[in-house]
């Protein structure tokens, strides 16, 4: 398999020419083509969202502090960014890729991120973060190993795979977008990907002949590292390995204390990795499932992937039922005790060797509450649109960050209300002021009937508490102080409340959404201005060079050739060629 071109430049001479703040550590070089592929992963041919031709896109494989450089060619027919999920960009919002921070790559245009993975480790994906885009592919795993240096707690495994899960529909992104923009429900996916692919043939009258599905080869009495991230569009999914034993080690960037699931559910946006040991007798391969959650099994059976596990030495092809989901429609519980029961291993070390509890969370003061209520879409001026406290968010033409650089008044207010409103719902671009270095305690209250899951950028925050209900002053009496887990991407069950606590020490202007991509698009965020009172320059990288203008700056952008011609001179241009260079000059050495 062809992996995009990755290479690790030891650190030579090169921090004089980065600034002081990329100094010291390897760098990472991506080129990424990013266009349309025609696939048929349910039998049905459509267009796919695919990076240098691959769906889903290479994994970026890389280690903590190194520095990343990914020059994006946008041939698609609209505007794009990516946006790294999990990935902190301390100080540095200008590469989070989403609108409030960064001006959309227009089409044919080329650009280049270069952000540092500081001090993390862990399992991420990243993924086109433009109104829908992500349903029609362009994802792909950011794997941040740990430095050598640093104890695991756990042996290195045999094999790492990465795994995506995901709903998917049969219709392209645009025309889920009309169906959006005409006001109405997406409906049932058409079902399940894994890998891009669709399922195992395990029933010859609910999978027609024909479809690709993905297949994990491995070695008996190996153990394997599985990364399992749910890449869909809405829809919670039951994970489970027919007769194995999953081991829960790591989610988002947190080492978990770890137990053995037979099923997890894992839900939109979210990351878990696992080690899996092959220790079944290889009578035949195994199923790999991800079936739709809290759903009508008998209407949604078709919403399942299926992925064959096989041992080298199997005796034959999976047959058979697919293993049992939970047996629980009516129950509630089942699924918020498992996300309870997911919590930090306080004495392990992760991109530090100090221990992750030594951040004692919870006896730090809280200096800032916002309870963020979701209801079901409602009608504004005639559209309809999901809201958080009543604030259906629109994308202002100038992005939040540079609107603040620039001085530009007006682009957004400071207003986001503290709790939900009985203000009548209004569009804007109304940010939450957090203050630099404050502590801020957020419950997401949801009161919708699907489970939604929150992401915040820039920053892992606890997750403390969850339950059913209405959350009030009382619910703090539950939280866990101690060792809720940290983690960037977390779910609120329907009728249900999740709190967590985040601590507002990187400055910038950070998205905060749903990762269910149909609320998200109409209206589900909000932005978090963190700015250092003593004021930019102080604690924020500087602005890059090759920063795209648009909206009410789109007067400073200079015109780029289609395509990445190499005819301009400014100085981001220039940078680029050192890029050149330098991969022709470490090449060289390798030939050497
Ligand atoms: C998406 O589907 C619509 C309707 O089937 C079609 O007109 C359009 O060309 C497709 N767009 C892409 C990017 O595939
Ligand atoms: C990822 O990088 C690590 C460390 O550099 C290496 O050990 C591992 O084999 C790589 N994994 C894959 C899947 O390429
Ligand atoms: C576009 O790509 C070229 C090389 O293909 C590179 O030199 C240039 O810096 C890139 N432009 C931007 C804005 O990143
Ligand atoms: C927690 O981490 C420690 C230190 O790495 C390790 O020895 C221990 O097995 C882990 N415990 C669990 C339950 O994961
Ligand atoms: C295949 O699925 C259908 C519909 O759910 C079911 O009626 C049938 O029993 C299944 N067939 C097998 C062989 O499991
Ligand atoms: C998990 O299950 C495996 C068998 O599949 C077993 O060997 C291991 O001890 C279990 N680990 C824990 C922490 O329960
Ligand atoms: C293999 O394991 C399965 C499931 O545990 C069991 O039903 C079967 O009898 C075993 N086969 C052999 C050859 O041991
Ligand atoms: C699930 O859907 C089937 C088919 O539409 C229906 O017959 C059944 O009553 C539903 N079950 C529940 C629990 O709603
Ligand atoms: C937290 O607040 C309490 C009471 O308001 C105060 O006594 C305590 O010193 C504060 N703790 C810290 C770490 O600021
Ligand atoms: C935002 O919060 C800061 C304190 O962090 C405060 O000084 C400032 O006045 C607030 N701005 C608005 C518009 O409320
Ligand atoms: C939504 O909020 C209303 C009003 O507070 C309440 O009556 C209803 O039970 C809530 N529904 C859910 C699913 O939370
Ligand atoms: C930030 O610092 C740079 C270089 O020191 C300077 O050129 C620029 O004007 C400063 N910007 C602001 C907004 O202070």
């Amino acid at each position: 398999m062809a992996m995009a071109m990755a290479l690790v430049v030891p650190f030579l001479c090169v921090s004089a020419l980065f600034g002081l703040s990329f100094a010291g550590d390897p760098f990472a070089f991506f080129d990424w083509d990013v266009s349309y592929i025609t696939a048929a992963p349910l039998g049905v041919k459509q267009q796919v969202i695919a990076i240098n031709k691959q769906f889903p896109g290479p994994v970026m494989n890389v280690t903590t502090n190194w520095n990343v450089v990914v020059n994006v060619l946008n041939s698609l027919d609209e505007p794009l960014l990516i946006t790294w999920d999990g990935i902190q960009q301390r100080k540095n919002c200008w590469q989070d890729g989403v609108l409030g921070t960064n001006c959309p790559i227009p089409p044919g245009w080329n650009w280049t991120y270069q952000f540092q993975v500081k001090d993390q480790i862990g399992s991420y994906f990243y993924f086109p973060s433009l109104s829908l885009q992500r349903a029609a592919g362009g994802y792909g795993g950011i794997t941040v190993n740990n430095r050598e240096v640093i104890p695991v707690p756990f042996g290195k495994p045999d094999g790492d795979f990465t795994l995506f899960i995901g709903d998917w529909f049969n219709k392209n992104h645009t025309a889920l977008r009309k169906i959006l923009d005409d006001g109405k429900d997406l409906g049932m996916p058409d079902g399940v990907l894994m890998n891009g692919k669709g399922p195992y043939r395990y029933n010859t009258s609910l999978v027609p002949d024909g479809i690709d599905y993905e297949t994990i080869n491995v070695e008996p009495g190996k153990t394997y590292r599985f990364r399992v991230h749910n890449v869909g569009i809405f829809t919670s999914l039951n994970f489970r390995v027919q007769n194995h034993n999953m081991l829960l080690v790591e989610t988002e960037g947190t080492y978990t204390m770890q137990q053995n699931f037979t099923n997890l559910d894992i839900h939109v946006g979210q990351s878990y990795s696992f080690l899996v040991t092959m220790d079944q007798n290889a009578s035949s391969d195994y199923y790999i499932v991800a079936s739709a959650r809290f759903v009508n099994e008998s209407r949604w059976t078709r919403v399942t992937g299926v992925a064959i596990l096989h041992y080298s030495n199997s005796k034959g092809k999976a047959s058979g039922p697919l293993p049992d989901p939970p047996n629980d429609f009516y129950d509630k519980t089942f699924s918020m005790n498992q996300a309870k029961s997911v919590r930090t291993n306080v004495t392990s070390g992760a991109a530090r060797p100090n221990p992750q509890g030594s951040f004692k969370y919870g006896s730090i003061n809280v200096t800032q509450v916002y309870v963020l209520k979701n209801v079901p879409p409602v009608i504004i001026s005639g559209k309809r649109r999901t809201t958080l406290n009543g604030n259906s968010y629109s994308p202002p033409d100038t992005p939040l960050r540079l609107a603040d650089l620039y001085d530009k008044k007006g682009v957004y207010t400071l207003d986001f209300p503290t709790r939900p409103t009985n203000a009548p719902p209004r569009i804007g671009a109304s940010v939450i002021n957090g203050t630099y270095r404050g502590f801020m305690e957020i419950i997401f209250q949801n009161n919708d009937s699907i489970v939604q899951t929150y992401h915040m950028d820039g920053y892992a925050f606890f997750v403390v508490g969850m339950d059913y209900g209405e959350w009030t002053e009382n619910s703090r009496g539950t939280y866990n102080k101690w060792d809720g887990v940290s983690r960037c991407t977390t779910q609120v069950f329907p009728g249900a409340w999740t709190a967590i606590l985040v601590s507002l020490d990187n400055v910038g202007i950070w998205n905060l959404r749903v990762e269910n991509l149909d609320t998200w698009y109409l209206g589900q965020e909000v932005y978090v201005r963190v700015a250092d009172p003593e004021g930019y320059n102080k604690t924020e990288m500087l602005v890059p060079d090759n920063v795209l203008y648009c909206g009410l700056l789109k007067d400073k952008q200079k015109a780029q050739t289609p395509h990445g011609s190499e005819s301009s001179s400014t100085p981001a241009l220039r940078r680029g060629e050192l890029f050149k260079l330098m991969f022709l000059l470490v090449s060289f050495a390798f030939v050497l």
